[in-house]
């Protein structure tokens, strides 16, 4: 199978990205994908230096932030782009890049959706609004993307617990760990096609079964018993899948 041409779109700092990169870089021949590039918003954020380290070509997209760069729909085609991740991308993709890109976009948001998502729910505004709203849960929600803010598809969700005398700044800070865990495994499902989209833009198959799902994100455990948790709950699914299989 011939690994998909990714393009990340990020507007801030990029620690998305850096978790797809490291996370690919782990799965090595066993990837499917390559992040071909990077394009931003905002010529200085940190996504485009990280992009750079990485030998990875990075280019700013023309927007409110800046006068300068292309359109993005005219940077996907150039670069010959098969896979969109959006990683902590503020602006709205325009309708014909998620037309073209049905089932082969996807967004992390910082928190439930749809609850707390939609156009201005981003970033700390997200986090602020979970903690008023007084939930014990958040987590990170990864979806496929549509012309609508934070609309598309949900393909997997990691519950997070809110503890006591969070703030933004403590709440964010451990739903972003599990970001970096739960974000670059679905992007490498959906690249290696294991997540089609149906026409009417549902799910043709979950990521996690619903009576296999991850145990809620642990804080007090680390990255690599973390990740087999994620991993051994996507499994579930995937062994389910193929015990349907008929055989002959
Ligand atoms: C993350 O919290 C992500 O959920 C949201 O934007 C933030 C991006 O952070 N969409 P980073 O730039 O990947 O560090």
């Amino acid at each position: 199978m011939s690994r998909k041409r990714i393009a990340v779109l990020a507007s801030g700092g990029g620690s998305n990205l850096q978790a797809v990169l490291d996370h690919f870089k782990q799965l090595g021949d066993k990837r499917a994908g390559d992040v071909v590039l990077v394009a931003s918003d905002r010529p200085d954020a940190g996504a485009l230096r990280r992009a750079r380290a990485a030998g990875i070509r990075a280019v700013t997209i023309i927007s409110s932030h800046t006068a300068l760069g292309d359109e993005l729909e005219a940077i996907v085609e150039r670069h010959s782009i098969d896979m969109i991740i959006l990683a902590g991308y503020l602006q709205l993709v325009p309708a014909a890049v998620t037309r073209a890109y049905a089932g082969r976009m996807i967004n992390v948001h910082p928190a439930p959706l749809p609850e707390f998502g939609g156009a201005g729910m981003y970033g700390k505004r997200c986090h602020r609004a979970v903690l008023a709203s007084g939930v014990k849960m958040s987590g990170p929600t990864v979806h496929f993307v549509d012309e609508v803010y934070d609309h598309g598809a949900v393909i997997a969700h990691w519950p997070v617990p809110v503890r006591e005398g969070d703030d933004e700044g403590t709440l964010a800070a451990r739903v972003l760990r599990a970001e970096h865990l739960l974000f670059p495994r679905v992007a490498q499902a959906v690249a290696a096609g294991e997540l089609p989209l149906l026409a009417d833009g549902r799910l043709g198959r979950p990521y996690f079964r619903d009576d296999a799902a991850p145990p809620p994100f642990d804080p007090e455990l680390d990255d690599d018993t973390l990740g087999r948790q994620l991993d051994a709950a996507r499994a579930a699914q995937i062994n389910a899948q193929e015990s349907r299989i008929p055989t002959i």
